[in-house]
């Protein structure tokens, strides 16, 4: 536990900065679920994947290759199934989204979990930063695919980042999402987990009147393979802090095991949460026209490169 999560008294809901992915599951029989996990291979998709599996659930675990999915979902046990998802590659996406169709059963939740941060240089797919492309066009792309698959009341979380607050001015700079106008490492990442709330914002619009949910979420700053286009002094300097206020990956992963499966979250739809309560995002993320601008360029990018 961190000095902070040491000192946080919990929210509202009993859970806050120090629970782990066990506790806000305990007691939970996911036996019969299937949920969809992007980056189950690593970090927080990995540890969500082992606590939901440990709670019955079946997963359906995505990553780069199907060697490193399958290489992940093996040792939590028989049932679960590895996709290759490469988030950069709309035909891997596209692939996988048939291969999970075609799957018996549907789904109960899609954890979008997978992600990049901080790429020192422009670097970009399809003409568009690789930032916005893999964490958010990567993403739409397979949740759209997705929800026919998804039960009545099944729940789409996405995993954002309290770093949206770096994004640019207005939240999203539509008149540079290819980078070519200037690039910053963290205003790129900021869009990006920006874009990850306005998504699930929307999609909770375009959920209203049925019982599907979809929140967005800050999982806290945790250690993991995210950092490893951070520069090594900032990776030193932040793991000589990092105690203070880092959470474990089990505390990491909690928020959205939390969002995904937890009864009480199934009211949250729309939501942005924090420490596994709802919390407030920067004011461009809560604007409505914003979402479904973002919606709509999102579309107009993908109808483009179907050609
Ligand atoms: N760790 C933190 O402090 C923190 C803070 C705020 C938000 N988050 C968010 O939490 C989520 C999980 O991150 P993490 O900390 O668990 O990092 P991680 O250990 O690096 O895991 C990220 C996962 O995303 C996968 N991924 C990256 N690029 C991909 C692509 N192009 N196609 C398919 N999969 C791809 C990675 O695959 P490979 O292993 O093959 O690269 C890995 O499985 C991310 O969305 C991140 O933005 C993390």
């Amino acid at each position: 536990m961190s000095v902070i999560g040491f000192f946080l008294p919990p929210g509202k809901n009993g859970f806050g900065y120090s629970s782990t992915a066990e506790t806000v599951t305990s007691g939970l029989d996911l036996t019969g679920k299937t949920y969809l996990i992007t980056g189950c291979n690593s970090g927080l998709g990995l540890e969500s994947a082992r606590v939901l599996s440990l709670r019955g659930a079946k997963i359906l675990g995505t990553a780069r290759t199907a060697e490193k999915a399958f290489g992940a979902l093996a040792p939590l046990g028989n049932g679960h199934k590895g996709f290759a998802c490469e988030l950069a590659d709309p035909l891997s996406i596209r692939q996988c989204v048939t291969a999970v169709m075609r799957e018996e059963g549907r789904l109960d939740g899609i954890l979008a979990n997978a992600g990049i941060m901080a790429l020192p240089s422009l670097e970009k797919a399809y003409g568009y930063e690789l930032q916005f492309f893999t964490n958010h066009v990567g993403h739409f792309i397979l949740i759209t695919g997705l929800l026919e698959k998804l039960v009545g009341n099944g729940r789409v979380v996405v995993v954002s980042s309290s770093a949206h607050t770096m994004a640019p001015a207005g939240g999203i700079d539509f008149e540079n999402l290819s980078g070519d106008r200037g690039y910053r490492p963290w205003t790129a990442y900021g869009q990006s987990k920006m874009a990850n709330i306005l998504f699930a914002s929307e999609l909770a619009r375009r959920f209203k009147g049925s019982s599907r949910v979809a929140v967005s979420l800050h999982p806290g700053v945790i250690q993991t393979n995210l950092g490893r286009h951070m520069p090594a002094v900032a990776r030193f300097a932040f793991g000589m802090v990092g105690p203070i206020f880092q959470k474990s990956i089990p505390e990491g992963a909690a928020t959205q095991c939390y969002a995904l499966v937890h009864p009480e979250a199934g009211a949250l739809s729309g939501q942005y949460l924090a420490d596994v309560n709802v919390a407030t995002p920067r004011k461009e993320a809560a604007d409505k026209a914003l979402a479904l601008k973002l919606w709509e360029v999102t579309e107009n990018i993908v109808g483009k490169i179907r050609g």
